[in-house]
């Protein structure tokens, strides 16, 4: 075969015949774990309707949704000071609906740490909607590597929020617990995208100041189609927002109509409360807090000892990403990255380079969301030994 055709250097998630079990490092969407994803099958078994099918004004959905917002409630400690919405227009629709909501008028200041590509996104959006104060997280070479110290002279007192992401998914940065902000600022309330990371660790509502959380589904939590958002109560009110909100994005409409303002992603609702069954059954937020430190630092362990062959571009440990491994292999010489696809996919593991909107660059990434288990990190950390014990120096 023509390399260049190869399956794995076209990003094709399809199972190499080679191969046993399949696995998907992907950075979204992925997989979810087994069973959960064998729950879902089962769904389909029982008799009567599937949820795909079910009015979302019918008790059965009713039950399915109250069920799933009560066990979100549950595994993630939410206090009753906060609404939890299933929203439409995935990560991008929070990053218009936050300002919408959070902005009463084009005027109002709004402040983003921009340490990576979403954050950049998210930035952007908001221009069109609020007056934006940009917090810069570049490092000293231009590039994002870091989560910049948070000054009070930086950080407008009249901000209507602060906006965040915890885990910046294709530059690898993870803010492992949320900053502080400065005393002064601790009014404002944090807005955090936390799309690539939720369910990995702990939140402390209330005292880390979490104003709005959003997550898209289609990492950690499900399917994509809806997003999880959160919102403290105190935020929402029809003087809040602006006018020019729509309703589909409106926290405020869909909190009164208990999230059926207008029909929710009924089905992917569903696959959240099984997710959430599922991490339960598992031992809850602390003990997916252990595996993700436990599967990074497997392949952390491998980049760092591999004498320069595999390199990961953010130094600071304490904001290395558990969800992202970024690498490249040997300085991101292009042959050897092809070579180190193709064998990888022969041997199950896909997802390594996907093609993002900023390109696909000259690091690899493996995704270690929920459907990742140990044993799948230390399966590709075996592999990343292997190879380069057989590529070093050559
Ligand atoms: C941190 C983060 N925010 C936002 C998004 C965008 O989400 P969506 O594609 O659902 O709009 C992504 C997607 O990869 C992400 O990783």
């Amino acid at each position: 075969m023509n390399t260049s055709t190869h399956p794995a250097l076209l990003g094709s998630l399809k199972q190499s015949k080679t191969a046993g079990k399949l696995i998907n490092f992907s950075p979204g969407p992925t997989s979810l774990p087994e069973a959960v994803e064998e729950r879902i099958a089962d769904s389909f078994k029982r008799p009567g309707l599937t949820s795909l099918a079910l009015s979302h004004r019918s008790p059965e959905f009713i039950d399915i949704i109250d069920r799933t917002k009560a066990s979100v409630r549950r595994v993630m400690g939410i206090p009753d000071q906060y609404e939890v919405l299933f929203t439409h227009g995935g990560g991008h629709g929070q990053f218009a609906a936050v300002p919408l909501n959070l902005c009463h008028k084009t005027s109002d200041v709004a402040t983003y740490v921009v340490n990576g590509t979403w954050t950049e996104r998210a930035r952007d959006e908001a221009l069109r909607y609020c007056a934006v104060q940009t917090i810069d997280g570049r490092d000293s070479m231009g590039g994002y590597t870091t989560f910049p110290e948070l000054k009070e002279k930086d950080i407008d007192t009249n901000s209507r929020f602060f906006f965040l992401c915890s885990n910046e998914t294709v530059n690898g940065i993870e803010n492992h617990r949320l900053p502080k902000l400065p005393e002064s600022r601790r009014h404002i309330p944090l807005v955090i995208d936390a799309s690539s990371d939720f369910t990995t660790k702990p939140i402390d509502w209330q005292d880390d100041g979490v104003g709005v959380l959003f997550a898209c589904a289609s990492k950690n939590i499900g399917h994509p189609g809806v997003t999880l958002t959160v919102v403290r109560k105190d935020l929402l009110g029809n003087e809040k927002f602006s006018p020019l909100c729509p309703g589909v994005f409106n926290y405020t409409t869909n909190a009164e109509a208990d999230n059926l303002w207008n029909t929710p992603a009924t089905f992917n609702i569903e696959v959240i409360g099984f997710l959430m069954e599922w991490l339960e059954r598992e031992g809850g937020v602390a003990a997916n807090e252990r595996r993700s430190i436990a599967k990074s630092s497997i392949l952390y362990d491998v980049i760092d000892n591999s004498g320069g062959f595999y390199r990961t571009p953010v130094q600071d440990k304490s904001l290395r990403s558990r969800m992202n491994v970024p690498f490249n292999v040997n300085g991101g010489d292009e042959n050897l990255t092809s070579e180190f696809l193709i064998q990888s996919w022969n041997e199950g593991m896909v997802g390594l380079r996907t093609l993002t909107p900023f390109g696909v660059g000259s690091y690899l990434r493996a995704s270690l969301y929920n459907c990742i288990t140990v044993e799948d990190a230390a399966y590709l950390a075996d592999f990343m030994k292997r190879f380069a014990g057989k590529y070093q120096m050559k």
